[in-house]
């Protein structure tokens, strides 16, 4: 393969012994023309005695012959002015030098920031980092690393500095981050109350508040997490029928029973009954449950997010009655934060069992398992579940709370009259600076999805992760596009999102229109 570099981003000055992304836009040639054009290529970067990477490029995505390559690279441990090489490593030719570009190195950054991500990536990488670690930008900006603390919308770095937060604990803090009661709450507990070998009163109390909140619920089991609900709710159905196949439509957790290589559970799509209808037919008589999001799940990094289909979910309930199935509903998402408190009282759809999570605990580890008496005695001390926390009372005591919080004052209302005002804010910006793009989703989960040139597979990727770099570099933070409005968000945050929203988008438009989009870029693509 030969190369010719056509953009990049190894500009100006950087930091001795930092670590960047290199964006190197190029046209390649293949050896042999009748060779796959996708291949990735393997580059070699140097300055002087220093190979600063060397290997494959990390992502590559390929338009016709022309590519766009990343790979993380360190400059060099001294400062002064240094000659960058960048060579073609895979070629019948050895190493065919694509680049050589000065680049001037300046002092290290020293932060507490940086001294933390080095560590974590030497011992403790697993999280989400919305730079995936790059914390220098050549434009001055700084990118959020490590959270000291978290107050409403906001969180504060370890430097202290404020970033405005679209995330908010995965969706769990959905009353915002430190809600003065449900701190209050656990406080109190905390000061009488500990983890026992006995179940405590509390416990039995939000057992009466949930069964007395969703219709059709009996009993309840509580967990830690989301998965673990949504696994015990799998066991229960697997016990209860005596069948070992489930159908699941959306994300339920990180449990091996949906593994995407295991057999035993095959997923499908949510809102597609014919597909549902298929499964049933294909595998009759071996479905034990079907358990589905019933709204907003996630399809991709531009959505959709669709909005609970009432038709389907009948359906669904049909099917499952006629084949003997459970019907599980996983609200871990949708619970507390769907119109009405959840899709199940919205619509008045009664599932088997009901998972929830996340708002339920306000911030604090709390989900449960809801359903009747007929399944839950059924099984009852035929399946394995006695994890040591699933009765520790500070949850409990923030579960309580947050369900008084919700029942009195129905945050959701709130929620969902912000999240459409921040939708249709997001989508006049759009429109006024001539971006095809529009908000998809729903006022509680949402992403912006972009129109793409048929003919570029490129262009999403680009623009898409140079809109986050251009909002966290405002100190708007997101996952991966999506934003989940709480609660805590006002008014003002309103005003303030849309500013950094009006001057991203613009750097977008201007940047789209230069194409100097590659070369701005400093974070890995979002895919
Ligand atoms: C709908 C849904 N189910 C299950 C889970 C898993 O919950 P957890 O991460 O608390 O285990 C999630 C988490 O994002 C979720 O959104």
């Amino acid at each position: 393969m030969t190369g010719q570099v056509l953009e990049h981003n190894f500009l100006g000055e950087m930091p001795a012994s930092c670590e960047r992304l290199a964006y190197v836009r190029m046209l390649t040639t293949p050896d042999d023309p009748g060779s796959a054009t996708a291949e990735t290529p393997m580059l070699s970067l140097e300055a002087g005695r220093y190979t600063l990477f060397q290997g494959l490029a990390t992502q590559c995505l390929a338009t016709g012959r022309e590519r766009i390559l990343t790979f993380r690279w360190r400059s060099p441990p001294r400062t002064g002015h240094i000659c960058l090489e960048l060579k073609l490593m895979h070629s019948r030719n050895g190493a065919v030098p694509l680049l050589s570009t000065e680049l001037n190195i300046t002092e290290p950054v020293t932060s507490r920031s940086v001294r933390l991500m080095e560590s974590a990536y030497l011992r403790n990488p697993w999280f989400y980092l919305p730079s995936e670690g790059i914390h220098w930008s050549p434009s001055g900006a700084r990118y959020p690393l490590f959270v000291r603390e978290a107050k409403a919308a906001r969180f504060y770095d370890a430097e202290a500095r404020a970033y405005l937060d679209y995330t908010c604990g995965w969706g769990a803090c959905f009353l915002g981050y430190a809600e003065p009661r449900i701190a209050q709450a656990v406080a109190d507990s905390l000061s009488r109350r500990a983890l026992s070998g006995l179940p405590q009163d509390i416990e039995i109390e939000l057992t009466e508040r949930l069964c007395s909140l969703f219709p059709g619920a009996e009993m309840a089991l509580f967990g830690k997490n989301g998965s673990d609900v949504t696994t015990a709710a799998v066991r229960m159905a697997r016990e209860f029928s005596g069948r070992p196949l489930i159908l699941y439509g959306g994300y339920h957790g990180w449990h091996d029973w949906n593994r995407p290589d295991e057999a035993q559970a095959v997923p499908f799509a949510p809102g597609n009954i014919k597909m549902l209808a298929e499964l049933f037919a294909r595998y009759r008589g071996q479905v034990a449950a079907v358990i589905l999001e019933p709204a907003a799940w996630v399809g991709g990094v531009e959505g959709p997010v669709p909005d609970a289909d009432p038709a389907f979910l009948h359906d669904a309930g049909k099917l499952c009655r006629r084949e003997n199935a459970l019907l599980i509903f996983d609200e871990i998402f949708t619970g507390f934060r769907y119109r009405k408190g959840s899709v199940q009282r919205a619509l008045d759809i009664r599932p088997d069992l009901t998972c929830l999570g996340k708002a339920l605990g306000a911030g604090f580890p709390i989900s449960a398992l809801l359903g009747s008496r007929r399944i839950f005695t059924a099984v009852m001390g035929k399946i394995r579940y006695d994890p040591t926390y699933k009765g520790e009372p500070h949850a409990f005591a923030a579960a309580l709370e947050s369900i008084r919080i919700h029942e009195t004052e129905k945050p959701y209302v709130e929620v969902w009259n912000f999240g459409n005002k921040l939708m249709e804010g997001i989508n006049a910006l759009c429109r006024r600076h001539n971006i095809a793009a529009r908000m998809e989703g729903l006022p509680i989960r949402m992403v912006l999805r972009f129109a793409h040139p048929p003919d570029d597979a490129a262009h999403g990727p680009l623009i898409r992760t140079f809109l986050q770099q251009q909002l966290l570099q405002r100190g708007l933070v997101g996952f991966r596009g999506f934003l989940m409005p709480t609660a805590a968000h006002s008014q003002e945050d309103l005003t303030e999102t849309l500013r950094i929203f009006d001057e991203s988008l613009k750097a977008l438009r201007q940047a789209d229109l230069e194409h100097t989009l590659v070369r701005q870029l400093e974070l890995p693509l979002i895919l």
